[in-house]
């Protein structure tokens, strides 16, 4: 019995194996739904790429460029496109940047490789080819790129720049490329082998505030904190101030869910008041005696972190008072101000306080909020406060700057350029067509079919830009092909050069 149903499955097994269609069927749909999705991103690539609005399902509207934010936005249910999600996911992580080229580029890959399976060419053997293709292609890169000095600002400029050029907020590259040079220079720590820098982007505080322009952006070597202080009739402003900040409430404690205190007559109700007002009276009595008079609270989830009597004492002794400090803020506050968190009341002294020059409560028509600049003991970090007129522009600004952060971030830690415009997929796929020439059977095809991939993105650039798109053919001298890419990318250039004159 056991034989025959063994002898069934085997025979069920090799009719599967022998169905050929099926496995070229499941391939060819992972590639085209992979395709639909590079299709749909590929109008919003380079200066002149269309940028998207999206509907989220609760009304809310995106305007992005972003391709890693359009793509999160997108509600994809094919895996292989699922798959180009995340790659363009992954790329916003490791690079921040480029994350519209890798899907575009993606999709050609998978179209170039629809077409040499087409050919009748095994998918290893495409798989060996492409590889074979990216080597190449790397030496090409790294063989036209430009060293460059970390302090020569204007090479730093010139990257944040492009990065900048293609977002909705380009017009503001000259105010945001030097805000994210100069964030990144502020963090930056040199390696130790000499080589590149090392920067923590989270060393960056990027705060979105609407209200203004995004001309009103700007970089500040200190702390802000997007809300106003929690006095009613406390100061706005301390020079040489002592701050503090606690991860502890100023508000009568509670009791434990499932308790109640049932005060039944008025002379208990007296003593629950007087008790209360005595608890806060000691713990501002402690806040004062330390010397304290700013002082940060952490946002608490249990109960008020601050009650109306904290407020009312802390008033009276001329303390500021900034509550709802989030707990994900709490490390880049403390560095920032060189502090530590003080977690009970008995912590609360003087040595556990820092010096800041100057605290303020700035009051502009968007609303207010907390500087504190001159923060001698602190680390190295800054905060860029990211202001637009609205909502979506906010938004879209603090986007395209984290892009423009993460460009300068690469060349930090790898000090060298290339040049834009897809010149270097150009230079590359020139230089795989002419190893094509001479490489033997298959692989002749995959080197083509790849360097045909990379073309889509100077091709795309030129397609957005109104260009029109030059073909060529691989017989055709390699010094001439050289000629005419170079022409497109100039023309390209060019023609950007001339719209953003004009504008
Ligand atoms: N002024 C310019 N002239 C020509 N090409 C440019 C210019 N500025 C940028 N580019 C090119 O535009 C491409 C980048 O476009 P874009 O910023 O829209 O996409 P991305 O960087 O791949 O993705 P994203 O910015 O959405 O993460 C790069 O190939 C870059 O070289
Ligand atoms: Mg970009």
């Amino acid at each position: 019995m056991a034989l025959k149903a063994g002898g069934d499955s085997a025979k069920v097994n090799s009719a599967v194996y022998k169905d050929k269609s099926k496995p070229t069927d499941i391939r060819l749909s992972n590639i085209n739904a992979a395709k639909a999705v590079s299709d749909a991103i590929r109008t919003s690539l380079g200066p002149r790429g269309m940028d998207k609005m999206i509907q989220a399902a609760n009304g809310e509207v995106t305007i992005t460029n972003d391709g890693a934010t359009i793509l999160k936005q997108m509600s994809v249910i094919h895996p292989a496109a699922k798959m180009l999600v995340e790659l363009s996911r992954a790329q916003d992580i490791e690079a921040g940047d480029g994350t519209t080229s890798v899907v575009v580029i993606a999709g050609a890959l998978l179209d170039a490789a629809e077409k040499l399976l087409q050919k009748g060419i095994h998918p290893t053997v495409i798989s060996d080819g492409f590889q074979k293709a990216l080597q190449l292609s790397l030496q090409v890169v790294e063989g036209m790129s430009t060293p460059v000095d970390l302090s020569n600002e204007d090479a730093l400029l010139k990257a944040a720049a492009t990065s900048l050029n293609s977002k909705v907020v380009s017009q503001h590259s000259t105010i945001l490329a030097p805000i994210a040079v100069q964030a990144i220079c502020a963090v930056m720590e040199p390696n130790a082998n000499g080589v590149g820098a090392r920067v923590d982007l989270r060393d960056v505080k990027v705060i979105e505030r609407i209200g203004g322009t995004v001309e009103d952006t700007e970089l500040i070597q200190g702390l802000v904190i997007p809300h106003r202080a929690a006095n009613v009739n406390g100061p706005h402003r301390i020079e040489k101030a002592k701050v503090g900040l606690i991860q502890f409430c100023i508000s009568p404690p509670k009791t434990d869910m499932d308790h109640n205190v049932i005060v039944s007559d008025y002379a208990a109700m007296d003593r629950v008041l007087k008790e209360e007002r005595q608890y806060i009276l000691n713990i501002v009595k402690q806040i004062k005696k330390a010397g304290c008079n700013v002082l940060l609270v952490q946002k608490s989830i249990l109960r008020d972190a601050l009650s109306d009597l904290a407020v009312h004492f802390l008033d009276k002794i001329k303390t500021m008072v900034i509550k709802d400090i989030e707990r994900e803020d709490i490390e880049f506050v403390c560095k920032t101000l060189g502090c530590r968190p003080i977690a009970s009341l008995d912590h609360f002294t003087a040595e556990n306080l820092v010096n800041v020059d100057l605290v303020e409560e700035i009051n502009e028509p968007g609303g207010k909020y907390i500087k504190m600049t001159g923060c001698a003991q602190g680390g190295r970090t800054v905060c860029v406060s990211v202001r637009g007129s609205s909502g979506a522009v906010v938004a879209e600004a603090a986007r395209s700057l984290h892009d423009a952060l993460c460009a300068v971030r690469c060349v930090a830690r790898r000090p060298a350029l290339l040049p834009g415009g897809g010149a270097p997929e150009a230079a590359a796929a020139a230089a795989l067509a002419r190893a094509a020439i001479a490489a033997p059977g298959a692989h002749h095809y995959c080197l083509r079919a790849y360097a045909d991939a990379l073309e889509v993105v100077p091709s795309t650039l030129a397609e957005n830009a109104g260009e029109c798109c030059v073909l060529y053919d691989a017989d055709v001298p390699a010094a001439f092909v050289l000629h005419i890419l170079n022409c497109l990318v100039l023309n390209y250039l060019r023609s950007v050069a001339q719209t953003s004159i004009k504008v």
